[in-house]
């Protein structure tokens, strides 16, 4: 019995086509939902979206500190892999959920299996990077989307016979669900699509704690943004850490908050950013493909933009994902008034970008990871 383990909204993207292809070949598998995760539009609806049989454990950890997330995910975890001991565990990513379950059955001597492995920001202020150099260094089996992160894990000592670099999960879900973003509603809902015409938009997603954590940050970023929105219309869905902080440091007077888009369409001539509530895979990745611009300090959006060819601006200083600054359609811009609103001016004027395609970003990683873990799971 395998456990995959899923904690957090960008896990779900990743474990949607690994669960297919398990199922395909007859592999018998448990999803492990820890609960890092738990409102409606950051877990269920995407469990609908991606078409996720309902998890057969859920762990109902919920939030705290990183010390109480991560303890609570790792005592749960370890009650369920008492009672019935799994024959390997997958995880995904770079959440806390990720290095939690990780350690866990490192400990048991349970073979561990790491989807994503190997990206490294070199910045050990963000909790991620944390997390992925620990999962890594314990992990058995290292799936990578990337040469870099090959090269990476080398660095740190890992033996070449753990590493198999087999691609992109989330590229594999996002190539699965281009069709149903095409047929989704929600530009026509928004009013960005009029008569089969789609009008000039950006959209904006915000939430890692260096951008959000500090007022005078957030207030800073918030203003810029704006300031572009007196260029191009900017919807922003937010992540509910970010809503937090702005209601916290009463910046709310700072965007225009919807909460049922449903009955808005004349917001686009407002003077603030639009923000509204996080949305659901398929109606973000319909509004992501035919976006002008992404703004962002996601780690997957990076990626999903290279793919589409969107144009991105990552509000960050670095990147876990060079690849996508080399092969890809991205661009640091940190939080640095004049470079974003230069960056974006250059991009309004320029014609669209192409697609790009990463070596293996083909919508056949989990194929791969399946074939890997049939081979290991023999032995
Ligand atoms: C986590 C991941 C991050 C990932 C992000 C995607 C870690 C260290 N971070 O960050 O890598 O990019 O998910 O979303 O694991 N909250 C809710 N409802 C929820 C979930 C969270 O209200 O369903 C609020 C809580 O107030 C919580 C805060 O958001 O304290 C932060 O949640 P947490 O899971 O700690 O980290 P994220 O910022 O979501």
């Amino acid at each position: 019995m395998i456990y995959l383990v899923a904690g957090a909204r960008p896990n779900f993207m990743k474990i949607a086509p690994v669960v297919k292809k398990l199922d395909k070949a007859g592999l018998l598998y448990k999803i492990i939902h820890t609960g890092q995760h738990y409102d409606a539009d950051m877990s269920g609806s995407f469990f609908r979206d991606l078409d996720l049989p309902v998890p057969h454990i859920y762990l109902g950890v919920g939030s705290g500190t990183h010390a109480q997330q991560t303890g609570k995910v790792m005592m749960a975890f370890e009650e369920i892999c008492f009672e019935s001991k799994p024959s390997l565990v997958i995880v995904v990513g770079d959440v806390n959920s990720t290095v939690a379950c990780a350690l866990v059955s490192a400990k048991l001597g349970i073979p561990v299996a790491h989807v994503e492995a190997g990206l490294r920001s070199f910045d050990r202020s963000m909790p991620e990077e944390i997390n992925r150099l620990l999962t890594d260094q314990i992990a058995d089996l290292l799936f990578t989307t990337c040469e870099d992160a090959d090269g990476n894990l080398r660095h740190e000592g890992i033996p070449d016979d753990k590493i198999y670099f087999v691609g992109n999960v989330m590229i594999d879900t996002l190539y699965n669900h281009l069709k149903m973003a095409e047929e989704s509603e929600i530009l026509k809902r928004l009013g960005f699509e009029e008569d089969g015409r789609v009008k000039d938009y950006a959209l904006l997603t915000l939430h890692r704690p260096s951008n959000v954590d500090e007022q005078i940050k957030l207030e800073n970023l918030l203003n810029v943004l704006n300031q572009v929105h007196q260029n191009i219309p900017v919807l922003f869905p937010a992540h509910p850490r970010t809503m937090k902080q702005i209601k916290k440091f009463d910046l709310i007077h700072l965007v225009r908050y919807i909460e049922d888009i449903s009955s808005e369409r004349s917001w686009v001539s407002g003077k603030n950013i639009l923000m509204v509530p996080p949305l659901g895979y398929i109606d973000f990745l319909s509004l992501m493909s035919k976006a002008k611009l992404v703004l962002t300090d996601s780690g997957g959006i990076q990626e999903e933009t290279t793919i589409l060819g969107i144009p991105c601006l990552t509000l960050r200083e670095n990147t876990e994902r060079p690849i996508t600054l080399r092969e890809g359609t991205n661009r640091l811009v940190g939080s640095d008034p004049e470079l974003i609103l230069e960056e974006t001016s250059r991009i309004l004027g320029d014609r669209a970008s192409e697609k790009k395609m990463p070596k293996y970003w083909d919508g056949k990683a989990a194929e791969r990871i399946v074939d890997v873990l049939i081979g290991y799971l023999k032995k």
